[in-house]
């Protein structure tokens, strides 16, 4: 039983280490990313609503994802746990799941800030791609996908959405840090080194 969540900026490692962590630990990934991209492919009318904001780099409306991750942890997978990804990303969001797990009595275990040099981060974005089919995250230099794999480049992960998403990130996510920090639920990893290093001090950071 855990319920996690993961900040970290643009490119940080969010993503892959949430990946591990939910095979590791058998929990859901909940990555709000990952569901717009989907809603947004799919054409439906919250995709609709979300793309302008995604393509341009910044936020959706709080109302839209507070919505869409209270649904998805009301289902019966998210009910021993989960691993957010990329939520919450601001104060209200961060108040809207505090009141959503006091409600119903399962607060949060832990809050992991994934941190990593902002120049570092434009190359882990711009030369990450995605398995078309799986959702599988690769990244050119550092774990280039194998031949025979479709991959795509994400529409957000061009150099300078990449650097407004990274503005956005000090603008609007930066407040949360302190917000958790006074509930005692922050810690802290060093997203630089390999993704292996970092999964090992996540580990040692949530006490398994
Ligand atoms: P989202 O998809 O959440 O994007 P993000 O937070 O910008 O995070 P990324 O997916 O870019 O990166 P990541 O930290 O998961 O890194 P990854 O593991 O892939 O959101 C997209 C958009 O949706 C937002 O801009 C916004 O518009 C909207 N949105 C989503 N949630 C929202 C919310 N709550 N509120 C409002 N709007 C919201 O790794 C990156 C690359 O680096 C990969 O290629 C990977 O292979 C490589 N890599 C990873 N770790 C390492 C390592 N240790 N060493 C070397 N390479 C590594």
């Amino acid at each position: 039983m855990l319920r996690l969540v993961l900040i970290g900026p643009p490119a940080s490692g969010k993503g892959t280490q949430a990946e591990v962590l939910t095979k590791c630990l058998s929990v859901p990934k909940i990555s709000t990313g990952d569901m717009l991209r989907a809603a947004r492919a799919n054409a439906t009318e919250l995709g609709k609503s979300a793309e302008s904001f995604m393509n341009s780099g910044l936020l959706v409306p709080d109302s839209i994802v507070i919505g869409l991750v209270e649904e998805r942890i009301a289902l019966p997978d998210a009910q021993a746990g989960f691993i957010l990804d990329g939520f919450p990303r601001t104060v209200p969001q961060a108040e809207a799941l505090q009141e959503l797990l006091g409600r119903v009595g399962t607060p949060l275990d832990a809050v992991v800030q994934i941190d990593v040099a902002r120049e570092l981060l434009v190359e882990r974005a711009t030369l990450r791609r995605m398995d078309s089919r799986t959702g599988q995250i690769y990244h050119l230099k550092y774990n280039p996908p194998p031949a025979g794999v479709e991959v795509v480049h994400r529409e957000d992960d061009r150099e300078e959405t990449v650097k407004k998403r990274l503005d956005e990130y000090d603008t609007m996510t930066a407040a949360l840090l302190p917000f958790y920090s006074a509930l005692g639920l922050l810690r802290k990893v060093d997203g630089a080194g390999s993704p292996q290093s970092v999964f090992s001090q996540l580990l040692s950071a949530i006490g398994k």
